[in-house]
């Protein structure tokens, strides 16, 4: 879990497990294509915010297979013919699964970037996969904690040798921490590349870093200590907002999965998927079972205490 453990290709802990939660869950993108379809309305909702420009791009950071990819191409988003769409994955078996019509690249370019970005910076299920580091208060402070092998040949914590000044992260009051800089780097830099647009974080996510928890998966189920069963299990965390929050500057808007899904017109989907189906059913073609798909999928997404509790947060650039 500290730095000491994450691999600097893969960008998870390469001793104690991988992090995030590949392969125990599925994503949004990965529910079916109705979460491709609201995306696609949101990011037409940022084009014409800004002014509809001739050329509007969408880095989809962590694409993985590329499905989020495929489900905002089906919907035909009003921006299509403006979107340049690039899908960031720096895993070479995803990237082989893109879809040929965007462009897929294992890391940020400057030919993409440009004299800046216009458009949107969008992570889903990226920023719990980054690496982070836990902390302690000890004496006072808060203090970084290793990972190490103990006198039983078990992984334990350990105080960290280097001492960071963190208070000016954290509240005097918070007794234990997750240190995430990665992800407070991924997030300025994001901010960084746009001279206009947004950036999307998607994620399960607390907005007090006192709540944050450190988090392991085994076959579907929490898999309590990270440090037991080395290799075993997916290490996540929380992603810490009032973190991000205070390094890069407050969001303008965060809302739960399920809010910002209707925000940008879930349920007039999910509507139009069930007349469809009524209309249809009797033909029972591979269109209308998509239709019919869109009212399983809603309650998926929307779950407030799955994949519709999780957080959306959005920093408004230029
Ligand atoms: C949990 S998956 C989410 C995939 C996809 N966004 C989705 O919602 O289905 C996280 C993805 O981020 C990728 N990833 C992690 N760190 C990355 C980095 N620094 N640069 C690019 N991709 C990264 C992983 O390889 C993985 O495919």
């Amino acid at each position: 879990m500290s730095l000491a453990l994450y691999h600097e290709e893969h960008g998870f802990y390469s001793g104690a497990g991988q992090a995030g939660r590949r392969g125990d869950f599925i994503t949004s993108p990965e529910v079916g294509p109705l979460f491709g379809h609201v995306v696609a309305h949101a990011i037409d909702a940022e084009w014409a915010r800004l002014g509809r420009p001739e050329v509007f791009t969408l880095i989809d950071y962590g694409a993985g297979p590329g499905t989020l990819a495929r489900g905002v191409l089906a919907a035909e988003p009003e921006c299509g013919y403006a979107l340049r769409y690039v899908a960031v994955e720096q895993s070479v078996e995803q990237r082989a699964q893109h879809p040929e019509a965007i462009l897929s690249l294992d890391a940020l370019t400057p030919e993409v970037i440009g004299d800046g970005i216009v458009g949107v910076v969008l992570a889903n299920e990226l920023l719990d996969n980054l690496a982070f580091t836990p902390l302690q208060r000890d004496g006072g402070a808060l203090r970084m904690l290793d990972v190490t092998v103990g006198p039983d040949g078990g992984l334990t914590l350990v105080r960290s040798a280097t001492a960071r000044d963190l208070e000016q992260l954290f509240d005097p009051a918070v007794e234990s921490a997750v240190l995430q800089e990665d992800a407070t780097t991924w997030l300025a830099g994001a901010q960084s590349v746009l001279t206009r647009g947004r950036v999307i974080v998607i994620d399960y996510a607390r907005r007090r870093s006192a709540e944050v928890e450190i988090r392991t998966y085994a076959e579907h189920e929490q898999a309590g200590d990270p440090l037991a069963g080395l290799g075993t299990k997916d290490i996540t965390v929380d992603v810490d907002l009032e973190q991000l929050e205070r390094v890069v500057g407050p969001a303008d808007e965060i809302r739960s999965q399920a809010a910002w899904l209707a925000s940008h017109g879930i349920d007039a989907l999910v509507e139009e998927g069930r007349r469809m189906w009524d209309q249809n059913a009797s033909v029972g073609d591979l269109s209308a079972l998509r239709f019919r798909s869109r009212i399983r999928e809603a309650d998926a997404l929307l779950d407030p205490a799955g994949l519709g509790g999780f957080s959306v947060a959005e920093w408004v650039v230029g």
